[in-house]
């Protein structure tokens, strides 16, 4: 038997309806459409609106509908791995609350926390529970709620971010398809410039914490910029090096989408035509652990059996990363 590797059977994205417009931000603070785009490329961002929603509804929605675009049994998964910056609760994990929607129980589920390098983390830590042959029917599932943690009063941060979800089904494979390589870094040495300051452990909740506006995401916009444009250009570049891969051999870039800038010089470093990234951001702005599987779910099917494709990351942390996968079937209808 050929050796196991972790492929991608699967993909489903989940958005709130509500669209909160560029328009609709110069209302609520002193900016405007022309510097939103031409800074960011975000024109729109999905809310989730509603009493009690959080982050494990956006990621229920889109394993609901996984399995039923996969006609999966619910009860055949054997492991959930959540990646969220906005968990419901500091605990039980929103993998636990997913499960519990969804009506999966008896099985390991749990939560990674990478920012915006969470699916990328969650996708790799997924590959190896496969390549052991123990587990064979995984969903990885990226939710962010970022509205729960944006200052809708601070224009440098409440531009960036929408709320979204993108789950996988994972599965063996045994033809060499699916993840080949992954490269994942961290330096927390960047933890100062992108950080929700306080509702940990370090600064539990208090008074002082809510008037200083410190559950709200803090952001240092410029350091993030330069480190996230120079290490997701690093580490695509490095992963196609290691694997012998020229941009021809690439069928896309599925970036995070942070910012269309940094995305530009991530595929400019690569030597990858527009035409082979996929680019959502204008209308979801920046949903974290969503990006890249929301990116899959909407350019599935342009897909085939044995394109290559590139994963790139960058977030707080600092977190950073690239996957180098081989998408495992043929996604036209
Ligand atoms: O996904 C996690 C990782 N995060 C990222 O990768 C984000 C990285 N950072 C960025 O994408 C960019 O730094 C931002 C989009 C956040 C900001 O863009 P920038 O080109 O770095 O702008 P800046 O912060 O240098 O601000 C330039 C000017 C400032 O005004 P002055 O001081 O030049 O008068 C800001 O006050 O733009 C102003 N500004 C705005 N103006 C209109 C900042 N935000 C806004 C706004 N509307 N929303």
């Amino acid at each position: 038997m050929n050796k196991i590797s972790a492929a991608i059977t699967g993909i489903q994205g989940y958005v709130p309806d509500y669209i909160l417009t560029n328009k609709e931000l110069e209302t609520m603070v002193e900016t405007n459409d022309e510097w939103i785009v031409s800074r960011t490329g975000i024109k729109e961002r999905r809310i989730l609106k509603g009493e009690n929603k959080g982050s494990s509804d956006l990621g229920a929605e889109a394993i609901k509908l996984l399995l039923k675009k996969t006609k999966t049994d619910a009860k055949d998964i054997d492991l959930i791995i959540c990646a969220t910056a906005t968990p419901d609760m500091l605990f039980p994990s929103t993998a636990c609350l997913i499960a519990e929607k969804v009506g999966i129980s008896n099985i390991c589920a749990f939560d990674i926390g990478a920012a915006c390098s969470g699916f990328l983390y969650a996708l790799t830590i997924a590959s190896q529970f496969l390549e052991t042959g123990k587990h064979k029917k995984v969903i990885v599932v990226g939710a962010d709620k970022m509205s729960s943690i944006v200052d809708y009063t601070s224009r440098e941060t409440c531009v960036l971010f929408g709320d979204g979800a993108g789950a996988v089904l994972m599965e063996p494979n045994h033809e060499g398809l699916g993840i080949k390589d992954t490269i994942l870094r961290t330096d927390g040495s960047g933890s100062k410039y992108l950080r929700q300051p306080a509702g940990g452990s370090l600064k539990p909740a208090s008074h002082e914490t809510i008037d200083a506006k410190e559950h709200f995401i803090f952001q240092d916009g410029q350091p993030v910029f330069k480190a996230a444009v120079k290490s997701m250009a690093d580490v695509s570049e490095e992963i196609m090096k290691k694997n012998n891969l020229t941009a021809d051999d690439i069928a896309f870039l599925v970036p995070h989408q942070a910012n269309k800038r940094i995305i530009d010089a991530t595929s400019r470093r690569m030597g990858v035509g527009d035409e082979k990234v996929m680019l959502n951001i204008e209308k979801y702005g920046n949903t974290t652990s969503a990006t890249i599987p929301l990116c899959l779910w909407e350019w599935e099917q342009k897909l085939n059996k044995g394109d290559n494709l590139i994963l790139a990351a960058f977030g707080g942390g600092f977190t950073w990363g690239s996957i180098y996968l081989k998408w495992a079937y043929d996604s036209k209808k």
